[in-house]
């Protein structure tokens, strides 16, 4: 209950999924938490809900769009003046439009360019305003969202799978740039995560599928990554920084061909 006591900490696109799953988390460990989201309502509606009873106060709603400079610098300042500093920051939105971000060929080339921005461009963004205040505080933790689409090739997704893996490479400058100014940076690869999102864009039987790819009989839900950026928020991960921690109920653990192979034992 006490991990995170005074922590002060920003997350982006937390208002729903997975992000607002780690926020209420690391609320109930102590930290006071910046909910900051496109989706303004949503936001304010998180943070009320994650306050009842004796967290009143430690989560604060905040409209942002990643994407626009400006807006990270307002979040930022809002940190700042709300909390007196800060000490985590979590770059948690991302994404692409499966729609068009599809195989090389046929890609819709502004989908590349936006995607590199939703998760690339704005994790430099947050992180450039966010590590000042760290470092003039002696230190840090920034936490970046990737996925396991960022580990290897994949059919579809092109844009998503290597703007994340430039957020792989991007955890290690920054652990490297600013380790000795007592300021880490770790990265959360999740693989399919039981989100909105996950459920609005894939049918039943592709999540069926991935799980039948998993070596766990299980799909992931938003707390399992929540209680990995809980530890990456905290001093128990002291000694961790540019690592990317895969969580992916074994996906990427397994030879590719595992899944076919069990089934082939059960005949
Ligand atoms: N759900 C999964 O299975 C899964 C798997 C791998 C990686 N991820 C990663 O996890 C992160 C969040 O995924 P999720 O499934 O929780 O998503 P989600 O769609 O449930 O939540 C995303 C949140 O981000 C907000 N958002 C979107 N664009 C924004 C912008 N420009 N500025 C500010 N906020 C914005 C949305 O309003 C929403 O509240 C992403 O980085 C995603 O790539 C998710």
């Amino acid at each position: 209950m006490n991990r995170l006591v005074d922590k002060k900490i920003v997350i982006t696109g937390a208002a729903s999924g997975i992000g607002r799953a780690a926020a209420a988390l690391m609320v109930a460990e102590g930290a006071r938490v910046l909910i900051a989201d496109r989706d303004e309502g949503g936001a304010a509606a998180a943070a009320a809900q994650i306050t009842g009873g004796e967290s009143a106060g430690r989560a604060v709603g905040v409209a942002v769009d990643v994407m626009d400079e400006g807006s990270v610098a307002v979040m930022i300042d809002r940190a700042v003046a709300e909390f007196g500093g800060i000490d985590v920051l979590c770059n948690h939105v991302g994404g692409s439009n499966p729609k068009k971000d599809l195989d090389l060929l046929r890609m819709d080339l502004a989908e590349w360019d936006r995607a590199m921005v939703l998760n690339a461009r704005s994790t430099v963004v947050a992180s450039r305003l966010a590590l000042p205040h760290m470092i003039s505080a002696g230190g840090g933790s920034i936490i970046n969202t990737v996925s396991v689409a960022g580990l290897a090739g994949d059919t579809l997704q092109c844009a998503y799978g290597a703007a994340k893996a430039a957020v792989i490479r991007l955890t290690q400058y920054i652990a490297t740039q600013y380790g000795r100014s007592g300021v880490r940076c770790n990265a959360v690869a999740p693989g399919a995560i039981m989100t909105p999102a996950l459920r609005d864009n894939l049918p039943a039987d592709v999540i069926a599928d991935i799980q039948r790819h998993n070596a766990l009989d299980l799909i992931g839900d938003p707390e399992d990554i929540g209680w990995a950026m809980v530890y990456l928020a905290s001093d128990e991960s002291r000694y961790m920084t540019g690592q990317t921690l895969v969580l992916d109920g074994g996906l990427t653990a397994q030879s590719p061909i595992a899944a076919s192979r069990r089934a082939l034992l059960d005949e």
